[in-house]
């Protein structure tokens, strides 16, 4: 296995040019979020934006759109059970943090598989929706970014013994099924299903709720701004870990927020 290092991340990551606007770097469309996870989706859309996206959508449940309206001004939203949403419309979609898995948010994912034909970013809840409903893996357009912890991926593709073996299993089901997985926890794996990378990037303050609805922003910014999608997923957990390590100069492992994590996201990048 190879691992992800700086000059592979410099070797990817493009100079942003003078003569460009926004519409270079992609119209994200983020599916999070419910009642009582209105953070997950206020997370995953700061980190989005802090990674570079032209515009951002997100779409939420209409009575918690105001609270994304007054503390992300940047994003624009949408309500989640407007069935004529135009989804290829989007340069990029995440979709699953904090997301819930009612019978309506399981349509609009079944909706999403129907309808948008590229590259999706799928974690969480929405990992969670398609474990409960394995004909929807056949259905995940290729080069789709998926992003389970270990529980999430043994909920998906059945319980693995030991690291290696879901490993194993990981760069098999990658290459049968034409997507990234990225195995998320220390360390964690990307697999294409031909190469595969071990981060090198990251610390035990990222073992908190929210720092993967983070890692579903970031990789759909890079996603939106024309990234390849195994290019968004290195791009997405080298610069998440490597954030969290820029925190510790003035946090503790134990003190750290996954929204100062995210506030060092332009270190990382520079
Ligand atoms: N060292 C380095 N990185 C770590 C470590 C560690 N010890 N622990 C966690 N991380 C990183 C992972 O690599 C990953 O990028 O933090 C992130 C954790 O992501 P998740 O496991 O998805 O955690 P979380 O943000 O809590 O997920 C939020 O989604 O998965 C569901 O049930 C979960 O509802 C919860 C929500
Ligand atoms: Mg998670």
């Amino acid at each position: 296995m190879l691992k992800l290092s700086l000059s592979i991340i410099k070797s990817i990551l493009k100079i942003r040019k003078p003569d460009t606007n926004k519409g270079t770097y992609g119209h994200a469309l983020l599916i999070v979020g419910c009642k009582g996870k209105m953070g997950a989706a206020v997370v995953s859309a700061r980190a989005c934006l802090r990674s570079g996206v032209g515009l951002l959508t997100l779409s939420v449940p209409s009575k918690e759109r105001t609270i994304l309206q007054i503390s992300i001004p940047e994003a624009m939203t949408i309500d989640r059970k407007n069935k004529e949403i135009d989804y290829p419309f989007f340069s990029a979609i995440g979709i699953g943090s904090g997301l819930g898995i009612t019978k309506k948010t399981q349509d609009v994912l079944i909706q999403l598989l129907e309808e948008y034909e590229q590259p999706l970013v799928i974690d969480a809840d929405a990992l969670n929706i398609i474990s409960l409903n394995k004909n929807l893996l056949n259905k995940i357009p290729k080069g789709t970014i998926l992003t389970p912890h270990t529980k999430e991926f043994d909920r998906l593709f059945g319980d693995h013994i030991s690291k290696e073996e879901r490993i194993k299993s990981a760069v098999k089901k990658a290459k049968e099924m034409n997507c990234i997985i990225v195995l998320k926890g220390h360390k964690t794996v990307i697999t294409n299903g031909t190469e595969s990378f071990q981060n090198s990037t990251g610390n035990s303050g990222l073992a908190k709720g929210g720092s993967g609805d983070a890692l579903t922003g970031m990789i759909t910014a890079f996603l939106a701004s024309k990234y390849t999608p195994f290019e968004s997923a290195k791009l997405g957990v080298y610069l998440h870990g490597l954030a969290a390590d820029y925190t510790l100069e003035n946090q503790s492992m134990e003190s750290m927020l996954i929204t100062d994590v995210i506030e060092n996201i332009g270190y990382s990048f520079k």
